[in-house]
């Protein structure tokens, strides 16, 4: 990718294991040039299309803008390098700035004194323009987030155009026990090869994040579409295109009429699935019923079923492994000629589902490695 004719690089980061998907997600949206790394996808674009990106992909967490990239053997390179960005046309003064460093490079080893050499360079350049007035900084809320990524053979500097990461849709600001983040929920429902036509059940749906991300796919909603990113503080930030970038991907919403059905044994994730429909206003398509799923009446043929059955430590391995038997069980008679997808960090306990599988992915969840295994049911 060194064609800049075609736009300016950007680089969207991702859970490992995500980057094809991810990319995918890219593709659909109509940009073509992206490259894949690790735990990351790369793309030329122009500001129509970061604007796109960050409030349509599904599997992202922060859209980057790549300013500059350099060798730096000592922590003085770094900061005369730092220094050479025009910070000042970048941002205003008045803005609050954050910097973090990521990866490891055998020169720089000390990721707080990377941080001080870059903000000296920073603060620098904004003195040499303003007198001494420079920008604060601001840990816990920035406007502007500035990124270095460190390896042996050089440094890049990257403009963070999202803030804060885009699994943060809005829709959850409480979460039941053991939740899954919106990015991975999202990600395994496009790694299970759903139709989007079915009907989507999770037996066992907590505060529903899969419901919801299924919701938001079947009917083509743009999952950061109400929200605020951090380019709006950039200089060059064209608030009329923002607005018709968004309005047009409004226009492109349907109304796909699939029907989400859950099941949720415990009372305060219940209540907070409720909660969040209702606030997304999209109840109407729920079904979340309170109670054992395994005592459910119904029969759901035919349905694409996703889940993130406990796996955690509190519970007994014996309870854990007849819960894993007893989905199988419920796939096999109740859910006939469906497509299952499973999610589990609990790799032990995932043999007791006790069908065969289609496809096995290899995921994490968090710092667990996990599995994601998908089940075709006759
Ligand atoms: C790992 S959490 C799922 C989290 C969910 N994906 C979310 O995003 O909030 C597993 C959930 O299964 C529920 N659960 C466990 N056994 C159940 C059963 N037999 N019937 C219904 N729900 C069950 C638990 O209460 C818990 O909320």
């Amino acid at each position: 990718l060194n064609n800049k004719d075609e736009g300016e690089l950007y680089v969207v980061t991702c859970q490992t294991g995500l980057e094809e998907i991810l990319e995918k997600e890219i593709h659909d949206l109509g940009i073509e040039r992206t490259t894949r790394g690790s735990s990351i996808v790369g793309f030329y674009g122009t500001a129509k299309d970061y604007y796109t990106v960050n409030m349509c992909v599904r599997t992202g967490l922060h859209v980057l803008k790549l300013l500059k990239s350099f060798r730096a053997s000592d922590y003085d390179m770094l900061y005369y390098q730092a220094r050479k960005i025009n910070w000042h046309k970048l941002f205003d003064i008045g803005r609050s700035i954050r910097i973090d460093v990521k990866g490891k490079s055998r020169s720089l080893t000390n990721s707080q004194y990377v941080i001080h050499r870059i903000k000296d360079g920073i603060m620098d350049t904004f003195r040499k323009f303003f007198d001494s007035r420079r920008p604060d900084i601001n840990k816990d809320d920035p406007d502007i987030s500035i990124i270095a990524y460190l390896t042996d053979s050089e440094v890049k500097i990257y403009l963070d155009s999202s803030g804060q990461p885009l699994f943060k849709r809005g829709y959850r600001t409480e979460h039941g026990e053991a939740p899954i983040k919106e990015d991975l929920a999202a990600g395994i429902i496009l790694l299970s090869g759903w139709d989007l036509k079915s009907d989507v059940l999770d037996p066992m749906c907590g505060a529903g994040t899969f419901l919801v991300e299924a919701y938001m796919i079947a009917n083509n909603i743009p999952p950061n579409i109400n929200r605020s990113f951090s380019f709006q503080n950039w200089f060059d930030y064209d608030e009329n295109l923002f607005l018709a970038t968004r309005e047009s991907l409004k226009k492109r919403i349907v109304n796909s009429g699939v029907k989400f059905h859950g099941y949720e044994i415990d009372a305060k994730s219940f209540r907070i699935s409720n909660e969040i429909m209702k606030k997304l206003k999209i109840e109407k398509s729920m079904d979340i019923k309170r109670g054992d799923f395994l005592k459910a009446s119904g029969d759901f043929g035919g349905m694409f079923i996703v889940t993130n059955p406990p796996y955690d430590e509190r519970l007994k391995m014996d309870d854990i492994k007849k819960l894993y038997k007893d989905l199988g069980d419920f796939l096999k008679q109740k859910c006939k000629n469906s497509n299952a997808s499973v999610f589990t960090a609990n790799l032990e306990a995932a043999k007791f589902v006790g069908l065969r599988t289609s496809a096995k992915i290899k995921l994490y969840n968090g710092p667990l490695e996990a599995r994601l295994l998908k089940f075709e049911i006759y």
